[in-house]
């Protein structure tokens, strides 16, 4: 299932907030509408929201012709920068469009055609580079995980939200392949229910066995002794190895560490924030209090309720035992192995 591709000069992606009740793929050559479809969720997790951006750059800049080398590289700037107002937290975001701007900036000619050509390569480079870290990712995550265990997972970090299989769920499902796997428990996760409307969705179509629950339950089932490792995505991870995911993460992380069981980080080194050292710095995006005031169009909570809906929060590095990249799994002290990562330039910042 491939949740975003590129044909024929446009951009063809599934609407996730239509699923799982419809499979709907949108078009379009305008990067106007990739930042809108980004800004609302109906394309998301922060490897494909990096994808979707860079192929956004490439697409506007099919809309230059000839005669217009002078303005464009000003418009194409102006171009990354409506992109990257679209969602504050996920790093992967500006990673992508880094790489755009190095392409850019590398353009020497006078040919509007060389830079169509350099920014769509960039793209779809991008794009097939994620495929091949999801695969590392899970190769290497299955390998800890211990034989017959059962995992919880929270949000989607799965094929819908990556350019591959994806990073938490790829390991899920090469572990399922391995025959280590005996079930997965899925929080729904409030209150965009990526959980129950995008994860439950994906390990459904797997045959995975799986359970769904409402994320208050997630502290029985750990007291129950029915799980064995927590796995989760990550939106930014900055150099001392402080986590920003999907909200609820936070409290999955204290709790892993209450009931003794692993609790592991899946992303590739594209959201490591080389740029920032602890998570205090992490902007933390607020959503619409409607989605938390309705449910299905329908209110719920009074009219005057105050509302606070931090979409991610932030795991403090002690709450996490092992951070899984495309390139090796990395263990505490995370300053240590990250600015390793870093002094061998692997980390573009
Ligand atoms: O708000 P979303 O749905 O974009 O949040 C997504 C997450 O929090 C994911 O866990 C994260 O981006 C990792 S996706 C591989």
């Amino acid at each position: 299932m491939k949740p975003l591709e590129w044909i024929n000069g446009k951009l063809k992606f599934l609407d996730q907030t239509r699923l799982p009740l419809e499979e709907f793929f949108c078009e379009t050559d305008d990067v106007l509408f990739v930042a809108k479809a980004i800004k609302r969720l109906a394309i998301r997790g922060a490897p494909l929201i990096g994808i979707a951006a860079a192929y956004g750059v490439a697409l506007a800049s099919l809309s230059l012709n000839h005669s217009m080398v002078k303005e464009a590289r000003s418009y194409i700037l102006s171009i990354i920068d409506i992109l990257a107002s679209t969602r504050p937290t996920a790093v992967n975001l500006f990673w992508a469009l880094k790489r755009q701007r190095r392409v850019l900036d590398a353009w020497q000619t006078d040919s509007i055609s060389d830079l169509q050509n350099n920014l769509l390569n960039e793209a779809k480079q991008i794009h097939q580079e994620d495929a091949e870290i999801c695969e590392r990712i899970s190769s290497f995550g299955a390998e800890l995980l211990s034989d017959d265990c059962s995992v919880l997972t929270h949000c989607n970090a799965g094929a819908l939200a990556t350019g591959g299989r994806g990073t938490a769920i790829g390991i899920i499902s090469k572990a399922w392949e391995l025959g280590k796997l005996k079930h997965v428990y899925i929080d729904e996760t409030r209150p965009l229910l990526q959980g129950s409307r995008l994860t439950a969705w994906e390990i459904d179509r797997a045959k995975i066995p799986a359970t769904l629950i409402v994320d208050s339950v997630a502290a029985v089932l750990l007291k129950q002794g029915k799980i064995n490792a927590i796995i989760v995505g990550a939106d930014r991870i900055t150099m001392n190895g402080d986590v920003a995911n999907k909200v609820g993460t936070y409290s999955l992380a204290v709790l892993a560490k209450h009931h003794g069981i692993p609790f592991y980080v899946a992303a590739p080194v594209s959201t490591i924030d080389a740029q920032m050292s602890t998570g205090k710095d992490i902007p933390i995006e607020e959503r619409d209090a409607r989605e938390v005031t309705e449910l299905f169009g329908k209110r719920t909570a009074p009219e005057m309720v105050h509302v606070y809906s931090p979409a991610f929060d932030v795991t403090p590095n002690e709450f996490v035992t092992a951070i899984i990249t495309d390139r090796g799994v990395h263990r505490p002290p995370f300053s240590d192995s990250l600015k390793r990562l870093s002094l061998r330039g692997e980390l573009v910042g």
